[in-house]
């Protein structure tokens, strides 16, 4: 039996992760959970998975927790109890926090030995260089959970790196993908609720305001890049609506392999949970002459610049993908909470890092305490461009 610890529980992968072990309960224990404001969720969770550990945002959440669950429960708070849950003895860890506030209590499990599924792509964006390091000197295993770089890992299997001549991850486009009905103009005045509608996946509300603006395309092409140490002039963007061929890698013999499905989260979840097992997942399998046609196109960098100030992040400078995601969290906090337009958050993306490369081109990341130096110099530089004031401009907290 593995047992397992979910960081970020109450989440929209933290809760289809506890809906596939569930369905193998004999295969997995859920011996520590972590969340923040979610209590009631959480309390649920606790009843049905009786945890040994977990931990939440706030001394008041803790309470309300103990009021539901009862005292035995080992209840920590804020952020040593996110890497009190990260460390706890455990098999794997699924890291499914969203945003910077993942990085240290992923760090400290990779650094305690334990293997880690991989959701919370801001950590390899953030501090890609670093985790590797850290993985190859534990000798711990880095599992992808995101649905492009599961396919990627899956493809990739049984092949060895050095054949790969490229990646190509897909993209459905997100709701502003038709250039007629979304015109530049009326995409930069975008309302939240259309931000959110998106047309393949339900997810949490960061990542689908990310998949909308392209940025989501743009942190995974940072991500492959570290998790697959491929170099990102190998890597391509294809956009592909229909969300079924979830990427490809193309070989130096030009063979492409693709891994493909209907899109549901369950299924790289349950891949990242039972490697190098499978699991049954009695869910809709892929009919594909239901599904009849796949459509490809390129994707509209003019319409979408984020997608391109991901390259120019890993070309720039090693601290440049974390001053982008951080100017990209407080940007979509921004959105979602109503203070800016839709169109703020690619501009405030791109003026950041533009300031970042105009003096910090080609600078270097040394250890930890660089990266989150870059995260908080791009959350204050954003706040000011975005006149939302000074607070908050430590790791996660505007996510
Ligand atoms: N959802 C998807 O289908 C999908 C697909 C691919 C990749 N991903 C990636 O997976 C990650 C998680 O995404 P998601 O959609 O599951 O996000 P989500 O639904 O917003 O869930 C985020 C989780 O993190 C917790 N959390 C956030 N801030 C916290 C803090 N400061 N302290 C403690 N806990 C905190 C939340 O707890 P509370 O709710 O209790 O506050 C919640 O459990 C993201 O990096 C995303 O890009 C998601």
């Amino acid at each position: 039996m593995k047992r397992l610890s979910v960081l970020g529980s109450t989440g929209s992968i933290g809760e289809q992760t506890l809906d596939v072990v569930s369905l193998h309960p004999d295969a997995f224990d859920v011996v520590a959970l972590a969340a923040g404001k979610s209590i009631v969720r959480l309390a649920e969770q606790v009843k049905r998975f009786r945890p040994e550990l977990v931990s939440v945002g706030s001394e008041d959440g803790a309470r309300q927790l103990r009021e539901r669950v009862g005292p035995e429960l080992d209840i920590r708070v804020g952020a040593p109890g996110l890497e009190a849950v990260a460390t706890h003895p455990a098999d794997l860890v699924m890291a499914a926090l969203v945003g910077a506030v993942g990085l240290a209590p992923t760090l400290a499990a990779i650094r305690a030995g334990r293997d880690v599924a991989l959701a919370n792509k801001e950590v390899m964006v953030m501090a890609g260089a670093l985790v590797r390091r850290e993985v190859s000197a534990r000798g711990t295993s880095l599992l992808p959970v995101d649905s492009e770089h599961s396919a990627i890992f899956q493809a990739l299997s049984g092949q060895r790196v050095e054949d790969v001549s490229r990646l190509i991850l897909t993209c459905s486009g997100g709701p502003f993908r038709d250039a007629e009905a979304w015109p530049a103009e009326r995409l930069a005045r975008a309302r939240r609720e259309e931000a959110l509608d998106h047309p393949n996946w339900k997810m949490g509300d960061k990542i689908t305001i990310d998949s909308a603006s392209l940025m989501n395309k743009g942190l995974e092409v940072i991500e492959a890049r570290w998790l697959f140490d491929v170099p990102p002039e190998r890597i391509d963007v294809v956009v592909h609506p229909q969300s079924i061929v979830h990427s490809l890698v193309e070989y130096r013999d030009t063979s492409v392999m693709a891994q493909v499905g209907l899109p549901d989260m369950r299924v790289p979840i349950a891949v990242a949970l039972a490697h190098p097992d499978r699991l049954s997942l009695e869910i809709p399998r892929l009919d594909l002459a239901a599904v009849s046609r796949l459509d490809f196109e390129e994707p509209d960098r003019e319409r979408f610049p984020n997608l391109g100030f991901a390259y120019q992040a890993l070309e720039g400078s090693e601290a440049a993908p974390a001053v982008l995601n951080a100017a990209n969290e407080v940007a979509v906090a921004g959105f979602l909470a109503g203070k800016i337009p839709f169109g703020a958050i690619a501009r405030t993306n791109g003026a950041v890092l533009e300031e970042h490369l105009g003096t910090c081109r080609g600078s270097r990341v040394e250890g930890l305490e660089d990266v989150l130096e870059a995260d908080r110099w791009g959350r204050a530089r954003a706040r000011a461009a975005l006149g939302l004031g000074d607070q908050s401009v430590t790791a996660g907290e505007s996510a």
